[in-house]
């Protein structure tokens, strides 16, 4: 069996900042609401000409150049995603046409906000198998395309960019500890796009129950940590950052306190980047590699929730 380990990251944002006081003038909201109810203070949405695929490819460049890994070396792509711009080819198909790669396996994962976990636990146990060397994990979201922008409730809440990391098997060195994701498709109504896609020929928009989302997000998150840690044989005060699915400041802060975790071991974006579903973890995870937070040997807890209900967690030694 090979290890894993992230030997870089990267990622892209919509162009277009769009802060809580712009929102305001075009919805029946406030600043005030938007920062109290979630922490968000502004989003980056994609404008003209960026798509998905495009916004995964940029985000896979920043990561290879961060590793020092030519494109042609990748064996693996992985992308998650909600928002691919068609049903086919895969984003992950068009990322490996753009990074101009002959032959590799090419596939995008659907699991929402925990997209990326889905996606990293598929990379992980291809490279442990040896069917991988080099893989690239991707999450990457154009949510504003469907938003219903009448909707103050879930309006305020989404934005789109990317994350990648690049994954690299090793024969000594562990990363990658362990991924655990679950979904429990019975809270599928919660939490949907209505009215399409496909035969209807209509862009299906988002739907969520809020309250009762918030409800199951921390007590499947508070579940989903405490059995990774004793699964895997460590304690809460072991860890040295969480890095969280960006969905809601006071979700994160549940799970934070929880683990009794001071706010400096949290990183925390949603403020800037509001929740990018798939691409919100490695988006956060790059924002704090190029911040410098993370020192060689530091262990992380990854964890995520949303539609399906999907949701999941990983510990990783960071081994850059
Ligand atoms: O990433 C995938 C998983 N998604 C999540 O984890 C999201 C989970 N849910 C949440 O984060 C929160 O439930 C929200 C941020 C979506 C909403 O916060 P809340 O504290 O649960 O508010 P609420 O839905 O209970 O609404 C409270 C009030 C309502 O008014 P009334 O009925 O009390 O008069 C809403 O109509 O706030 C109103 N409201 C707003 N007011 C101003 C809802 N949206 C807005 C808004 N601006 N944007």
């Amino acid at each position: 069996m090979y290890h894993a380990i992230i030997s870089g990251t990267g990622s892209a944002l919509g162009a277009q900042k769009v802060t809580n006081e712009d929102l305001s003038h075009k919805l029946d909201t406030s600043d005030a609401w938007i920062q109290e109810r979630t922490g968000i203070q502004s989003r980056y949405l994609a404008q003209e000409g960026q798509t998905t695929a495009s916004l995964a490819y940029d985000a896979a460049c920043k990561a290879l150049e961060d590793a020092a890994v030519a494109a042609t070396d990748v064996d693996l792509i992985v992308v998650a995603t909600a928002t691919p711009d068609m049903h086919f080819p895969s984003v992950a198909t068009q990322v490996q046409g753009m990074l101009d790669i002959k032959k590799c396996t090419a596939l995008d994962v659907s699991a929402a906000c925990s997209g990326f976990l889905y996606a990293l636990d598929t990379a992980f146990n291809k490279i442990q198998l040896g069917q991988a060397k080099k893989a690239l994990v991707i999450g990457a979201e154009v949510l504003s395309r469907i938003v219903n922008w009448e909707d103050r409730a879930t309006a305020v809440l989404f934005a789109d960019g990317a994350g990648a990391v690049l994954l690299e098997a090793t024969e000594e060195t562990q990363g990658v500890i362990g991924v655990d994701i679950y979904s429990d498709g019975s809270f599928g109504d919660l939490l949907k796009t209505v009215g399409g896609p496909g035969s209807s020929g209509q862009q299906g928009l988002i739907e969520m129950q809020g309250r009762e989302v918030f409800k199951q997000a921390v007590s499947k998150l508070a579940e989903v940590v405490d059995f990774s840690l004793e699964k895997y044989n460590f304690k809460a005060e072991d860890i040295d950052f969480l890095v969280p699915h960006q969905a809601n400041k006071r979700i994160i802060d549940a799970t934070a306190k929880k683990l009794k975790l001071d706010a400096s071991k949290v990183v925390l974006t949603v403020s800037e980047h509001a929740n990018t579903s798939a691409a919100s973890v490695p988006l956060a995870l790059d924002t704090a590699n190029k911040e410098g937070k993370f020192k060689k040997g530091d262990l992380l807890l990854l964890e995520a929730f949303g539609a399906g209900f999907t949701w999941g967690s990983s510990l990783i030694r960071w081994q850059k």
